[in-house]
């Protein structure tokens, strides 16, 4: 059996990729340092999947503390999720982000080196293309100069496993997320955001309980339909799903370069307000909802061509922005 290493491993998407892994067989190591998600997912999880992995509670920034883990531990192929990830934040606190998000790569990357260990899988994101001249987004098209500090640290991640990959000689893959949403059927486990929310679901989905008084729809003047931005929302159980078929490729060898990087994402956009009609539609409740200005550094839309990964990586979603609302409706209903 496999062993595969799970760093934010109790992060939202980490959580749902670590049950997705143990319903394929194999056998998981979480490590979290728990600076935004909570001890209870591992119960969580444990009870979803019947087995309760392996769990370190661990800052990826200590060396020593990671150096201590590749020692103690036999590690097949790494899955690496840690990371800050608020796209605001990041603009008041970059070099935070960019000791976080960097060093912790950077550390596992030379324990890659000096154990000679294989298959790296990177969360990256679709926020490396910012604006990107053609819709849908293929993975040919250009990355553009940062947004943020947080977008700067996944393209400079990505670069920093090419080039150790070339250098050092093992293989990777970086998947480019764009919008995961949604909850575990089990409705176990799901987004915990801390505060206010800032990304649109739980947003939306806090508002409709009552938590929040009212969603603002950051600006209906874009060029578009309806004139909200356009994203594409993928299913964070499909989104998980492409992890492991990510890691097969690299398990089996059937990657084409040491190291690759694919879409994630449905193919589909949709606008703020088609995101708002779909909920009111599963969740039978009008959502009060305000149009305001414009958010800084929001672009118009993105969405995924995922032709490279249907073929290459033979995964696509299945999962439908009503599904992915409606999980993270019920989701939301089963919090305290
Ligand atoms: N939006 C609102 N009101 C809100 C929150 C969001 O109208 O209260 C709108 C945004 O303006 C945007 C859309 O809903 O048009 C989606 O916003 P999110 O914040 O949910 O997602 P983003 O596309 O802005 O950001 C996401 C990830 C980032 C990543 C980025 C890449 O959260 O980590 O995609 O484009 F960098």
């Amino acid at each position: 059996m496999n062993n595969i290493l799970v760093t934010g491993g109790l992060g939202f998407i980490g959580s749902h990729t670590v049950v997705e892994l143990h319903n394929v067989g194999f056998n998981v190591i979480i490590v979290d340092d728990l600076s935004n998600s909570r001890i209870e997912v591992l119960d969580n999880i444990t009870q979803i999947t019947g087995k309760k992995p392996d769990f370190h509670q661990l800052d990826l920034k200590n060396k020593s503390d990671v150096k201590k883990l590749f020692e103690t531990t036999k590690i097949d192929g790494i899955i690496h999720f840690a990371a800050f990830k608020a796209v605001g934040e990041s603009v008041e606190k970059p070099l935070d982000y960019y000791e976080n998000n960097i060093s912790s790569l950077v550390y596992i990357l030379q324990e890659i080196r000096d154990r000679n260990i294989d298959n790296f899988i990177f969360s990256s994101s679709c926020t490396v293309y910012g604006q990107a001249d053609e819709l849908p987004i293929t993975e040919k098209a250009p990355i553009k100069v940062a947004e943020s500090p947080y977008g700067n640290t996944k393209q400079i991640g990505e670069e920093i496993i090419r080039e150790s990959c070339a250098a050092y000689n093992f293989n990777a893959i970086a998947l480019r997320y764009f919008n995961p949403i949604g909850a575990h059927e089990s409705i176990k486990i799901g987004e915990l955001p801390l505060g206010v929310p800032q990304n649109l679901i739980p947003f939306v989905t806090q508002t409709a309980v009552g938590i929040r008084k009212e969603l603002s729809i950051f600006g209906d003047d874009y060029p578009t339909e309806d004139g909200t931005a356009i994203r594409d929302y993928i299913h964070v159980v499909d989104l998980a799903k492409a992890h492991i078929a990510a890691l097969k490729r690299l398990l089996n060898k059937k990657n084409k370069t040491n190291f690759e990087f694919f879409n994630v994402g449905t193919g589909k956009g949709s606008s703020v307000l088609d995101v708002v009609k779909s909920f009111e539609k599963v969740s039978s409740k009008k959502l009060n909802y305000k149009i305001v200005g414009r958010r800084n550094g929001d672009i118009t839309a993105a969405y995924a061509d995922t032709t490279l990964a249907k073929k290459e990586l033979n995964w696509q979603s299945e999962k439908t922005l009503d599904d992915a609302l409606e999980s993270a409706w019920k989701w939301q209903q089963n919090q305290s």
